[in-house]
């Protein structure tokens, strides 16, 4: 067993984690570049929470621009052993309204700007990653939102889209008539990369808006969107503080591996 540490990687609307105790930032240095703002580190209760802005406060990097691999480094240098990214999606249900809450369990990759991997050039590593959430950690964060009251689905399909502009009509209807459950710009290379750093990683998608399919609401709306931003990210905060308030200390060996996925990885070690 290994001491838990809680990272929280806040999206759009998310730029800060009120409530934690003891709270200090810390620039950590990653030789991949630079992530997207410095740690804040604090306490909720007894559980130890590193928090990541993935936008930097002020939202100054837009999906593509992000260092995805800079920012899950230096997560994991600071310890961070169980991940929760919180990201902003449109749906494709309307059973997943604006306001609601996806434990998204499954992803399509449709990014094609994003360097998407740690391994290459002498080291390559293949780790699984068929199912890409920690299930005891997206159990816990379902609980959180039982316990909060927060409106929410456990298990779906979240897409993720290059951006940063939205979906055209014909990208909306083709993805909806996949069985998709939502769309995002964010949660890859991100959980790949937290697969590969041996870190348990699960989502929670924040609904804000439709995309472009529905005919009655039409394409998606800013200030809709933003209206749900705010909301959501209280309700987000709500969900992390509670999340920690009943984290375990110890983090338990994950039952798919995603804790120490190398373990399980067909490697190439670099020839000499
Ligand atoms: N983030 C929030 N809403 C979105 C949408 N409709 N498409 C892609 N990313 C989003």
């Amino acid at each position: 067993m290994t001491r838990a540490v809680l990272g929280v990687i806040g999206g759009s609307g998310i730029y800060d984690l009120p409530g934690l105790e003891g709270l200090e930032d810390v620039a950590v240095a990653s030789p991949w570049g630079e992530p997207s703002d410095v740690l804040r580190r604090g306490r909720i209760g007894t559980t130890e929470i590193v928090f990541l802005p993935r936008h930097g406060r002020g939202h100054h990097y837009s999906p593509s621009d992000i260092n995805y691999r800079a920012n899950i480094d230096v997560l994991k240098r600071a310890g961070v052993t169980d991940l929760v990214s919180l990201s902003a999606v449109g749906s494709f249900k309307g059973e997943l309204p604006p306001g609601h809450f996806v434990l998204a369990d499954q992803f399509v990759d449709r990014t094609y700007l994003r360097p998407s991997s740690f391994f290459g050039r002498g080291c390559v590593a293949h780790v699984a990653f068929s199912h890409p959430v920690a299930p005891l950690l997206q159990k816990r964060i379902a609980r959180a939102a039982e316990a909060e009251g927060i409106a929410h689905q456990v298990g779906g399909t979240a897409v993720c889209m290059e951006g940063p502009a939205f979906s055209t009509l014909a990208e909306s209807l083709f993805h909806k008539g996949q069985g998709w459950d939502l769309i995002g710009m964010t949660s890859m290379p991100e959980a790949k990369l937290a697969r590969e750093a041996e870190i348990s990683y699960a989502f929670v998608g924040m609904v804000t808006d439709f995309d472009a399919w529905h005919e009655e609401v039409g394409p998606v709306d800013v200030s809709q969107v933003i209206h749900h931003l705010h909301s959501n990210a209280d309700k987000g905060r709500r969900l992390v503080a509670r999340l920690a308030r009943d984290f375990p200390a110890d983090h338990e060996p994950c039952p798919i591996h995603s804790d120490r996925a190398l373990e399980h990885a067909v490697i190439t070690a670099p020839e000499h």
